[in-house]
């Protein structure tokens, strides 16, 4: 199958070949809308692609030149709560590796669990706690791609990592460099949840990013993660949380987080 998928992609892009791959997550999709597209495929187009279906998420690939880089960008992620097999999540990943995709810049919108971050506050993925219960690897292993015990060790790479802080401090933006726990969602953690999360040495929560980076890793990208923390986790203050607040303050940051990623797809 993925071999077809990549072909009907192929097919339609000619002989651009995207270097870099962008995950835009809940609120963050506008960025694409910012640049001339080469070519822009609808998620319910590609043979083996699912459609996107949560508020806030777009569902296309976008085939962009990005500060002289060859981009793909995913505008709109699958996530495990909508209920695809958790191989339909990854499968974007491994997609955009088979189209020579070595750096991938993955975003989400999280939750705080550190009482030190804020709402509007970005962070910088430093490694990640896999708690969705499934690991998008269990199966039959394609060797195409990669090992079948791959090593995890440094999924997020320091040297992007520290890069992305260098061009957030040069544009005045503080930047935090956490955890990353993923829970598969829907419904939000409880504060005893969130706690345990606190224990566990957590700094961010969310429902999504762990699935695509463990594949990226895997298949031998390079993988950025950044996390936009969109609220204070529950239990952390009083109010109760909504997925229109997420949206909304991912939408209040995304004028300094776009600044951010063009600064780090310039350097890459
Ligand atoms: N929890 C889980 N996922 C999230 C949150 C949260 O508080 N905020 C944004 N995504």
């Amino acid at each position: 199958m993925i071999n077809e998928t990549v072909k009907y992609i192929q097919k339609k892009i000619k002989d651009y070949k995207p270097q870099i791959g962008i995950i835009l997550g809940s609120g963050l999709g506008d960025f694409a809308n910012d640049f001339e597209p080469v070519q822009t495929i609808s998620y319910a187009d590609i043979p083996g692609f699912e459609k996107s279906t949560v508020i806030g998420h777009k569902g296309q690939l976008v085939f962009t030149k990005i500060k002289n880089k060859n981009t793909v960008i995913m505008q709109g992620r699958y996530h495990f709560y909508e209920g695809y097999n958790i191989s339909k999540i990854v499968y974007p990943t491994k997609v955009m590796r088979k189209l020579g995709v070595e750096h991938l810049i993955i975003t989400n919108a999280a939750g705080s669990v550190n009482k030190d971050y804020k709402a509007g506050d970005l962070m910088l993925i430093k490694d990640h706690i896999n708690l969705m219960g499934v690991n998008p690897l269990v199966g039959e292993n394609d060797s195409t791609l990669g090992d079948r015990f791959p090593d995890m060790s440094e999924v997020y790479k320091k040297d992007l990592i520290e890069m992305a802080e260098k061009k957030a401090k040069e544009i005045g933006l503080t930047v935090h460099k956490g955890v990353y726990a993923a829970m598969s969602g829907p419904s939000y953690e409880t504060p005893a949840e969130i706690n345990m999360l606190r224990v566990m040495g957590a700094d961010a929560v969310g429902m999504s990013t762990v699935p695509e980076a463990l594949v990226a890793n895997y298949c031998g990208m390079d993988v950025l993660g950044i996390s936009c923390i969109t609220n204070s986790a529950a239990g952390v203050h009083p109010s109760r949380l909504s997925h229109i607040e997420v949206v909304e303050t991912a939408n209040k940051v995304k004028g300094m987080f776009k600044e951010l990623l063009l600064k780090v797809i310039e350097e890459i």
